[in-house]
């Protein structure tokens, strides 16, 4: 018996040795503040999944592609020197040491109670067990549930005219900030500061699991229209908190602004946040019922967490994360509220090349600096804020 055991003995010692390897050494404490620090300092670029910049990916099977091989000191020192871009080494040691904690955590490692410093070599893809590494991104709708999910008709509905959205009515809260000075004021006077401690509960509606969540409902004549999570947009009556209709985009919805216009309710939606190219569409649906109306894929544009807003007979959309994408920036795009054509675009500097381009290139933003800087271009000093 004994024969045949001993030579597994070295397999067994290299296993106690793999396996002490394979949980990094950081604590817990270190975990809670890493992710305060990160979500300050970092996720504005790199996002909450830490896959926002598709260059500088933080988490996933890339990460550890590039960083497997390496040390945990050496990730921290990476940060330290370079990061946040433009404040290179503006936080204290330990809270670099803190977010490379909760960067290993999120790639799947676990802790072993150790302090992690800058100074600890452990290597890094010791912890990371294969396909562990998936990136922390909102569940996505389920396959197949698209279009009407609930179907109702808003009563008495009439159409929102310029009019009303120039004036709205003081019970009507027709657009993101309320008005087009985005007062987000709202003019009732039934509610006051001696009467407010007397406010009960009314209603209450859940917002569903997963997926980004900023909402800002509109409320046009006792409706409220609604972005849930998700992509599902929902018309309530306002007054009882009842589902009238429900719309499931099969992609998420711009958080941030509906337009209610004519018989339309129209908004911007994308499939996955900041990850895919050429993903942009804007949706119009019937207000009254839900039904799609329209849909159209915006030319050149991505994702954006704002929504569109009416001006003019015009849907006007800014975009988000272009730099992500491409060295020309974003531009501001206009849309026939009847049919989701676009109108035109506009960019707020000159592009590289054309009249005046150059010596604004000093104006982009650090993303977009360090972008430039990577392709071999020439690099500029941050602005100062
Ligand atoms: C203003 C945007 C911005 C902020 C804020 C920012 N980063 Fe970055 N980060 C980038 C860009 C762009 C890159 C890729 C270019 C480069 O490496 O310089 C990058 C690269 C990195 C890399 C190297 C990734 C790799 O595989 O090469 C790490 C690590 C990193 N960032 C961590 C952090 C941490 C930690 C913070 C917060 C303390 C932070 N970043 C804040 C934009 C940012």
């Amino acid at each position: 018996m004994s024969v045949r055991l001993r030579p597994l003995w070295p397999l067994v010692a290299a296993l106690v040795i793999w396996y002490a390897q394979s949980t990094w050494s950081f604590t817990p404490e270190q975990v809670t503040a890493g992710r305060t620090a990160y979500e300050q300092n970092c996720s504005s670029c790199h996002g909450a999944n830490l896959r926002q910049l598709p260059e500088a990916l933080l988490a996933g099977r890339e990460f550890v592609a590039a960083w497997g091989s390496r040390g945990t000191n050496e990730l921290v020192d990476r940060m330290r020197t370079t990061m946040p871009l433009g404040n290179p080494g503006g936080l204290p040691e330990e809270t670099y040491a803190a977010i490379a904690a909760y960067v290993l955590q999120f790639n799947g490692g676990g802790n072993n109670g150790q302090l992690l410093t800058a100074r600890t070599t452990t290597r890094i893809s010791d912890a990371v067990t294969s396909g562990a590494a998936t990136p922390g991104r909102a569940p996505a709708v389920p396959a197949g549930r698209t279009g009407i999910t609930v179907a109702g008709t808003v009563p008495n509905f009439l159409p929102v005219t310029e009019a009303m959205l120039r004036t709205p009515k003081p019970d009507d809260w027709l657009m993101l900030r309320h008005d087009y000075a985005a007062t987000s004021y709202s003019p009732l006077t039934q509610i006051t500061a001696g009467n407010v401690a007397q406010l009960e509960l009314a209603w209450m509606w859940p917002m569903r699991e997963g997926g980004t969540n900023q909402p800002a409902p509109l409320v046009y004549n006792g409706t409220m229209y609604l972005a849930n999570t998700g992509g599902i947009v929902q018309a309530l009556n306002a007054q009882t908190g009842k589902l009238i209709w429900e719309y499931a985009v099969g992609a998420e919805v711009a958080p941030r602004g509906l337009v209610l216009y004519e018989n339309k309710l129209i908004f911007h939606s994308a499939a996955a946040w900041a990850l895919n190219k050429q993903d942009g569409y804007l949706v119009a649906l019937d207000a009254r019922t839900g039904q799609q109306v329209w849909k159209v894929q915006m030319p050149d544009v991505y994702a954006s967490n704002s929504g569109p807003l009416l001006a003019n007979g015009l849907l006007i959309q800014g975009m988000g994360t272009c730099a992500i994408y491409e060295e020309n920036k974003c531009f501001i795009s206009a849309y026939d509220p009847a049919t989701g054509q676009q109108r035109w675009r506009f960019r707020t500097t000159a592009l590289s090349g054309e009249p005046g381009g150059d010596p604004l290139e000093a104006k982009r933003s650090p993303c977009a600096q360090a972008t430039v800087a990577r392709k071999g271009h020439r690099s500029y000093p941050r602005r100062d804020s």
